[in-house]
């Protein structure tokens, strides 16, 4: 079960429109489609207290956890900027994504100028911590 990436990057700029980033003023979107071909979106949510802040993948994935999903079979995250580059998912949210990725995961990062990368979890989380 798949959607286009054209489609999934469009549900995850759309969900980058309704970002709450107050404190740092980079908006980013995520939308994924699960092993059912259901599609989840999420935003940064940030805070005053800093770290509580919310990565858009995290609320995506949350969303999905909800809603019964169970694996992601592609995701798409629209933040950065032309000048920046696409927003690749950080640190932390490649472990999230991770724990919900299989080997042929799609993993596309995009910019504001329409450019996106490809990855899978494995490029972007090589030797990772998992439990059995
Ligand atoms: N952010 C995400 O939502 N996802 C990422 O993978 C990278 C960073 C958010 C967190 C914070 O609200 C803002 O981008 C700046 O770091």
């Amino acid at each position: 079960m798949s959607i286009a990436d054209e489609d999934l990057i469009s549900a995850a700029t759309g969900a980058r429109r309704n970002a709450y980033a107050r404190y740092s003023g980079y908006k980013v979107g995520a939308a994924l489609v699960d092993e059912r071909g259901h599609l989840h979106v999420g935003c940064n949510v940030e805070n005053a207290a800093y770290p509580l802040g919310n990565c858009a993948e995290a609320s995506a994935i949350a969303a999905m956890v909800q809603q019964g999903g169970k694996r992601i079979v592609k995701i798409a995250i629209a933040g950065g900027a032309d000048d920046i580059g696409p927003c690749t998912p950080c640190g932390s949210c490649r472990q999230r994504i991770h724990e919900f990725a299989d080997g042929d995961t799609v993993i596309l990062a995009i910019d504001d100028s329409g450019d996106w990368q490809r990855y899978s979890i494995e490029q972007l989380l090589p030797a990772s911590f998992h439990l059995p």
